[in-house]
């Protein structure tokens, strides 16, 4: 070959390479999440999270430049399949990630088993969804997780009656479930299961009923975002002033609403796998630089869900020195143990679930601000839902 032609053939592969027209050379991931609509700040979180982690990693593993193309599916179930489809077909990524809502999850399940394309939800909570399909992971949480811790926490601490209010659909049905399984085998008595609509609940006749029936407590699930609906309505109807305590999964108490909650929240205790105060380095660190990176914004459970995600798909990346294949990343995906902004998690190998401590965490004000203060933990706990 002439030298001319050796050097016009290394700059055509030049530009070739340089333009990405090299597929090979990239390791696409396909996050999709509600970015608008009644549950945006599930996708805001998660993508700021995922983002963060990148920025703090590098884009570049094992050779690969790792792409992240985000799509919004406003939280409806078959437009998230739809997506997910496009993505396998057209943009060929590797992993499907995000999953803002359970249905949203369950609907994309089948793209991922008939594509073999590791799936990670990062947000959806009901037990079942890690059953849907043998290439789903999670690093979210479970609602049994939660709803168990404080099933045993509220009648060691002189809760004995209880009305539940839960949204009317898979993390509620289980949060209401598996809370009150544990609480009635602990002696405690549910005076009432109450279930909202999941969308553009009207929480008012509920906490009416729930006034005149008098509980210790109220034991509530709601969606992420939905806390400061029902707080607002929790001071309309004078609960506040009633002596009924307000206890639940920590999801009411989310840290991306919390602090505009005012003085109603003082004093909840919540069960949850995450809070922006959890005490330990690599929190600090990770709240810091999440908020450096978005005006403020403090990270609640839904984007400490997406960074380990990252974490899950990098490593697996990692470990499979870039050579892909749905089923080697998902056999790198299953037992990964870290340390997690959380505290310490793992990808239990034969579940596919996230294993981890589930906290007690009551809301007290610290310099000004909200916050959602860890009391007890218990460790290292295993989704109850698998079990049965
Ligand atoms: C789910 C959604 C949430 O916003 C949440 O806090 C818990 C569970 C879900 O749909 O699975």
């Amino acid at each position: 070959m002439k030298k001319r032609t050796v050097l016009g053939a290394l700059v055509l592969l030049g530009v070739w390479v340089g333009t990405g027209a090299w597929a090979q050379d990239s390791f696409k991931v396909g996050l999709i999440l509600p970015m608008t609509g009644p549950f945006a700040s599930t996708g805001k979180q998660i993508e700021a999270a995922a983002r963060l982690y990148m920025a703090q990693n590098g884009t570049t593993v094992v050779g690969k430049k790792v792409e992240l193309i985000v799509k919004d599916d406003t939280a409806a179930p078959d437009v998230t399949k739809r997506l997910a489809q496009e993505l396998v077909v057209n943009e060929k990524v590797q992993v499907l990630a995000g999953f803002g809502l359970t249905p949203l999850a369950l609907s994309t399940a089948p793209i991922a088993t008939q594509s073999k394309t590791p799936l990670v939800v990062m947000a959806a909570a009901t037990s079942s969804i890690t059953q849907a399909s043998p290439y789903i992971i999670r690093t979210s949480f479970t609602l049994p997780q939660a709803a168990v811790a404080m099933g045993d926490w509220a009648p060691r601490n002189g809760i004995k009656k209880v009305v539940s209010l839960v949204s009317d659909y898979g993390p509620g049905i289980d949060a209401e479930k598996f809370f009150k399984d544990r609480f009635l085998f602990n002696g405690g008595q549910v005076l009432e299961t109450l279930r909202v609509p999941m969308r553009n609940p009207d929480f008012a006749p509920f906490l009416q009923k729930v006034r005149d029936l008098k509980p210790d407590a109220l034991y509530v699930f709601v969606p992420s975002g939905a806390g400061t609906a029902l707080m607002k309505q929790f001071v309309e109807r004078g609960l506040d002033k009633s002596g009924i305590r307000l206890i639940g999964t920590g999801d009411v108490t989310d840290d991306d609403i919390l602090n505009g909650m005012g003085d109603v929240a003082l004093g909840v205790v919540t069960s949850h796998h995450y809070s922006a105060s959890h005490d330990s380095p690599i929190n600090k660190k990770f709240v810091d630089a999440f908020q450096k990176a978005n005006g403020g914004l403090r990270p609640n459970f839904m984007a400490v869900g997406g960074y380990d995600g990252m974490r899950v798909i990098y490593e697996a990346l990692r470990a499979t020195k870039g050579q892909g294949g749905g089923d080697a990343l998902l056999a790198a995906m299953k037992g990964q143990i870290f340390e997690s902004p959380r505290g310490p998690m793992f990808i239990d190998a034969q579940t596919r679930d996230v294993v981890h401590n589930i906290y007690i965490r009551k809301v007290e004000r610290v310099n000004g601000q909200l916050f959602n203060n860890e009391f007890e933990s218990l460790k290292d706990v295993k989704d109850p839902g698998k079990s049965r």
